[in-house]
């Protein structure tokens, strides 16, 4: 195998506190520990396609693994496979993965760090199918990859939330109210169920627990009767009531997934004010949640995925995604790492602990 001197990484999907820390970890580990080059695409997979990219060296990187969002920048619409550009007025989708491989193999790349969610390792997989030498590292504040323990970025989308229901609760208390937190995590509910859980939310309501608005009424209703006047509901964008279906925002169509939920505190406000008098204010956390210092854990996480992602893909160990399981760091195929998104089983310790203390899962 001839020796790697140089290697790429690109940043795809929606952006992610801890972004900047994998990428000075890659850049760090493959200049100190092997003399290896770094370059970063602009852009996620545009860059790659396009050939916008830029050197990547110790200084560089230096200092950003305190900042949010990425150095490189993201894009969570462009897939090389399916590549959407203007013709003449129109809409033009095509597959431009050879014009992206010219380009790996120009600038001399031995491969390529992927740091991006279930949209962005498809992507690398197909690459990696190609003969791309690719390792990926898993990011999303959604944490909905299967094969790892955890994504970095989710813990500082956690805290943000946790912080909101704090605030939310002092003038939840004061007015007497219902207060709803619309958070994000797609089709599953770890940010809400773990916001809920650390903020003392009153009722979770997640994808995987299709609700009943009596159900979340009769709990509103008891503690007004023998507790407090207030009541603080956490819901995931995703969740929907067990005779609806989920509220969709909007449909991005260049987008790998065009699905963007949204707006499910709104119509629950109104479910709730329909039943009964209460009155109830809905704050929707949306980008808030993707945005600003990641928190130290994901510091500490993204960093150690970092230095494993340029460790394995510069000894030969490609075709896979880092991977935090127990303690450790190792390593999983890219197949398996898209193979299935990770919902919160409803078996989970979570769920039994938020029941354990009182929490209506509007079941
Ligand atoms: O996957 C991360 C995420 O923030 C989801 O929680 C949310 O549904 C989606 O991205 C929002 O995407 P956009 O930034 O395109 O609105």
């Amino acid at each position: 195998m001839a020796k790697v001197k140089r290697i790429g990484v690109l940043t795809g999907g929606g952006d992610c506190p801890g972004l900047n820390a994998v990428i000075r970890a890659v850049t760090k580990t493959a200049i100190n520990e092997y003399g290896v080059e770094v370059v970063g695409f602009r852009d996620g997979f545009k860059g790659l396609v396009n050939n916008d990219y830029m050197p990547l060296n110790l200084a560089s990187v230096s200092g950003i693994a305190h900042r949010g969002g990425t150095i490189l920048g993201t894009t969570n619409r462009d897939n090389p496979f399916n590549f959407h550009s203007i013709v003449g007025g129109q809409d033009y989708f095509s597959d431009e993965s050879a014009r992206a491989i010219a380009n790996i193999q120009q600038l001399g790349l031995g491969g390529l760090v992927v740091i991006g969610g279930d949209g962005s390792l498809n992507i690398a997989h197909r690459f990696a199918e190609l003969g791309v030498p690719v390792v990926g590292v898993p990011k999303t504040i959604d944490n909905d990859l299967s094969a790892t323990d955890v994504t970095f970025g989710f813990h500082t989308a956690v805290n943000t939330a946790s912080e909101a229901l704090d605030k939310l609760h002092t003038t939840a208390e004061s007015h007497h109210r219902v207060m709803i937190l619309e958070v994000m995590g797609r089709y599953a509910g770890w940010i809400a169920l773990c916001a809920g859980i650390s903020g003392g939310a009153d009722v979770i309501l997640i994808p995987e627990i299709p609700y009943k608005a009596e159900a979340i009424v009769e709990k509103i209703t008891q503690r007004r009767l023998l507790t407090k006047k207030f009541s603080i509901i956490v819901v995931a964008e995703g969740a929907a009531p067990q005779d609806g279906e989920m509220v969709v925002q909007k449909y991005v169509p260049t987008s790998h997934d065009p699905i963007r939920l949204g707006g499910i505190g709104n119509q629950l406000s109104q479910e709730i004010e329909a039943i009964t008098d209460i009155e109830t204010r809905v704050t929707v956390l949306g980008h808030l949640q993707r945005g600003g210092s990641p928190i130290p854990y994901d510091r500490i996480l993204a960093t150690r995925y970092g230095v494993a992602a340029a460790e394995n893909l510069i000894e030969g160990n490609s075709g896979v995604m880092v991977s935090l399981q127990g303690t450790k760091i190792t390593t999983v195929s890219l197949q398996e790492s898209i193979s299935e998104i990770r919902k919160v089983p409803l078996d989970s310790d979570m769920i039994r602990t938020g029941r354990a203390i009182g929490i209506s899962f509007g079941d």
